[in-house]
């Protein structure tokens, strides 16, 4: 299986910040957010991963992680000329995708969880269709939201719903099985002009090849593209650090751990780091 990271968006929640500069090279906390959903995919087995970027911001992530390794990963970057919705990202890494089974994340998702990990390793291990994951929300009309009958068996997912048939909003990652470009292939233009991701997984769903993953509130789960989710999720991951002494996201430790590099691997990225405590947290594994 192949990861997808979708940061091609304009990022227009964020502005004036993000009117050059994409979110998810911004930090979340100490260190910038794009590294949350590829330590996530490290986490769940996946090593190759394509990046997909618009024109501005191509080059900006390509310095910032290399060729992927630094972290034992492939790393590809696609640029997206006229981004026009999550869609896109299949489309645009189309070469990339053909033939494989994809775990897409929207980059600005922020999770955190043990259950989280659990199911999503599960997915990724026995992906057959779709998998999307749910989390209980207070404000539904800002997501992608499922239905459900009486029988709590999903009926259909609505994008942004004005009238949100429940609080389950559907999550920025999603795990598919090769079909996945065929199907974004066929995604229709939406009323807000955009290929949604949401039209993916109603095709899915209407083949009976979905499944809905409930996460409960023990996980942690934001959208950190708006200055409110990511300083939520920024003051979340401090006070992890702090009080738990561990990290999230911490891609030199989570590749180090996943035994994609060696130690004297780990010692050389250290140098570049060691000034901060993102790098001198390194140290436990280096004595
Ligand atoms: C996107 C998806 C939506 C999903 C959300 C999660 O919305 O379209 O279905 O619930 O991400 O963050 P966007 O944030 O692009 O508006």
């Amino acid at each position: 299986m192949v990861g997808l990271i979708a940061c091609a968006g304009k990022s227009t929640r964020l502005f004036p910040i993000t009117k050059f500069l994409s979110k998810q090279l911004l930090p979340l906390y100490d260190k910038p957010l794009i590294y949350y959903p590829i330590s996530m995919l490290i986490n769940a087995g996946i090593t190759e991963i394509a990046i997909i970027t618009n024109e501005e911001n191509y080059e900006l992530y390509q310095k910032q992680l290399g060729d992927g390794s630094d972290y034992g990963i492939k790393l590809k970057y696609f640029m997206d000329h006229n981004p026009m919705g999550t869609v896109c990202s299949f489309k645009v890494a189309k070469d990339f995708i053909k033939g494989q089974k994809v775990c897409f994340v929207l980059g600005d998702n922020f999770f955190y969880g043990e259950q989280f990990d659990e199911e999503l390793k599960k997915a990724v291990n026995n992906c057959n269709g779709a998998y999307v994951f749910g989390y209980p929300v207070k404000n539904p009309t800002a997501f992608g939201v499922a239905d459900f009958d009486k029988s709590g068996n999903v009926t259909k997912l609505v994008e942004k719903p004005k009238d949100p048939p429940s609080n389950m909003a559907v999550t920025g990652i999603y795990v598919y099985d090769e079909k996945c470009l065929e199907y974004a292939e066929k995604c229709p233009l939406s009323p807000r002009g955009e290929y949604e991701v949401t039209d993916l997984n109603n095709m899915y769903l209407e083949n009976k090849q979905l499944k809905l993953v409930k996460l409960s509130k023990k996980n942690y789960w934001l959208d950190a593209g708006n200055s409110e989710g990511l300083f939520k999720a920024s003051e979340y991951v401090r006070k992890i650090i702090k009080k738990k002494k561990i990290q999230i996201g911490h891609l030199d430790e989570v590749a180090y751990n996943a035994g994609l590099i060696s130690k004297e691997k780990l010692k050389q990225n250290y140098e570049v780091l060691k000034k901060t405590d993102y790098g001198k947290y390194l140290e436990k594994y280096l004595k």
